[in-house]
């Protein structure tokens, strides 16, 4: 436990980080992002076409997908790129890799130097990682593995890489002079934002994650300021002229709710999302723009975010875009979301900018995108069909 704690604490040795990466880029570890990360239970034929298209033809990808079976390409990939899977297998499968095996991707004096820092534990003949590493947009960040506590777990997941591809695209050719982000986790957002702004801070309530967010900074060579704070506290007097947040946004029975880059709270799953849209008043410079990727509830038919943003900026001067970009029902605890007449989620990308007339411009997924999510009318599992029966009484 110590060792995961000095990997995750912000504590790494320059000269561990910097063997980490060596190992990294010279394993083609970013090529891994190919794989499909997700094991999908819905029939999306078009989806998994263009998970093999990108695979075989196109052998790059952008952000996590998904397939029917992700297993299926680990065979392909492995032949192809030998050392890229030794890598995956250690630092995202988290599985034992043989001694001899890792000596092929590393140096003796490397994995030293990664068991030393608490990255690496032995495990019978084989090591295993404490820690796993997502490769994106050319850099790496350190998060936990699925053994350490949900309510101290940094978890990076495909929403963020999607609010930082947005990001990217809605903020090229712009300079600004201060960035923030908000729930920062594993740090992903302040990367994104440290090509735009010259002074970049990060903020989360987990202290692991601050010790994550200093450690990938460091990893990727860059300078950021990561604190530990409760949404704004820390910031009190702050202002920004660029926020992103990917804040926890699921509404979540009691048992689950100590998954803390998970549960938003009250209202739906809504609450951490409505205080940090109630704090652009003070802490959002005019003018001056924000991001955020969030969960809308559909309640009883209504788009609930949708009603909160109008309520909350209609009178004020703030253009809101609104982009919905996957609808989906809830596949877990089913009756708990039906009993509160909840059917579904639309994932959502919200853009926010500060000091123009108030608007709400809503976008629904463009023509590739419903394509890809369009489902075959009959499901996979028994359990597909039960979701269906609950969630049509909601
Ligand atoms: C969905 S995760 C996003 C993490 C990050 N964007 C990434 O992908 O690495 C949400 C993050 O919000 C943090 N968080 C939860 N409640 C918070 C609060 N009240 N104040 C600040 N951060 C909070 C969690 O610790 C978690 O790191």
């Amino acid at each position: 436990m110590e060792s995961i704690l000095g990997a995750l604490a912000g504590r790494s040795s320059p000269a561990a980080l910097r063997a980490l990466r060596a190992v990294l880029d010279r394993g083609g570890y970013e090529r891994t992002l190919v794989i499909p990360a997700y094991r999908s239970h819905e029939r999306y034929p078009f989806q998994d076409l263009v998970v093999y298209w990108r695979f075989y033809v196109r052998r790059r990808s952008e952000a996590f997908l998904v397939a029917y079976d992700p297993t299926a390409f680990h065979g392909a990939f492995r032949r192809r790129y030998p050392e890229a899977w030794i890598l995956y297998t250690l630092f995202y499968l988290i599985l034992p890799v043989p001694e001899e095996e890792l000596k092929t991707v590393m140096s003796g004096e490397e994995l030293q130097l990664l068991a030393g820092d608490g990255f690496l534990c032995r495990h019978e003949a084989s090591w295993r990682s404490l820690v796993t590493v997502s490769p994106f947009d050319g850099r790496y960040f350190i998060c936990s593995t699925f053994y350490d506590p949900p309510s101290s777990h940094v978890f990076l997941g495909a929403d963020s890489m999607i609010l930082s591809l947005y990001m990217k695209r809605e903020l090229k050719g712009r300079a600004f002079e201060e960035g923030l982000d908000l729930c920062t986790g594993s740090g992903i957002q302040a990367h994104t934002l440290g090509a735009f702004c010259r002074q970049v801070t990060g903020v989360d309530i987990n202290p692991r994650a601050v010790g994550a967010a200093k450690s990938n900074a460091l990893l990727n060579g860059r300078e950021m300021t990561f604190l530990q704070s409760d949404l704004y506290g820390a910031l009190e007097g702050r202002s920004f002229d660029v926020i992103a947040s990917n804040p926890p946004y699921v509404m979540l029975p009691e048992s689950l709710q100590d998954v803390r880059y998970a549960y938003g709270g009250e209202d739906y799953g809504l609450e951490i999302p409505l205080i940090i849209l109630k704090g652009l008043d003070e802490h959002l410079r005019s003018p001056g723009v924000f991001f955020m990727v969030t969960f809308s509830p559909v309640v009883k038919g209504e788009d609930l975010l949708r009603r909160r943003l109008a309520e909350l900026f209609s009178a004020k001067e703030y253009a809101v875009t609104y982009w919905i970009t996957e609808t989906f029902a809830p596949d877990r605890d089913v009756e708990f979301y039906a009993g509160h007449g909840l059917s579904a989620f639309h994932l959502c990308l919200v853009k926010i900018e500060k000091g123009r007339p108030f608007s709400l411009r809503a976008r629904g997924p463009d023509i590739a995108l419903r394509l890809c999510q369009w489902k075959l009318p009959f499901s996979r599992g028994g359990d597909n069909r039960r979701k269906k029966e609950v969630v049509a009484r909601a």
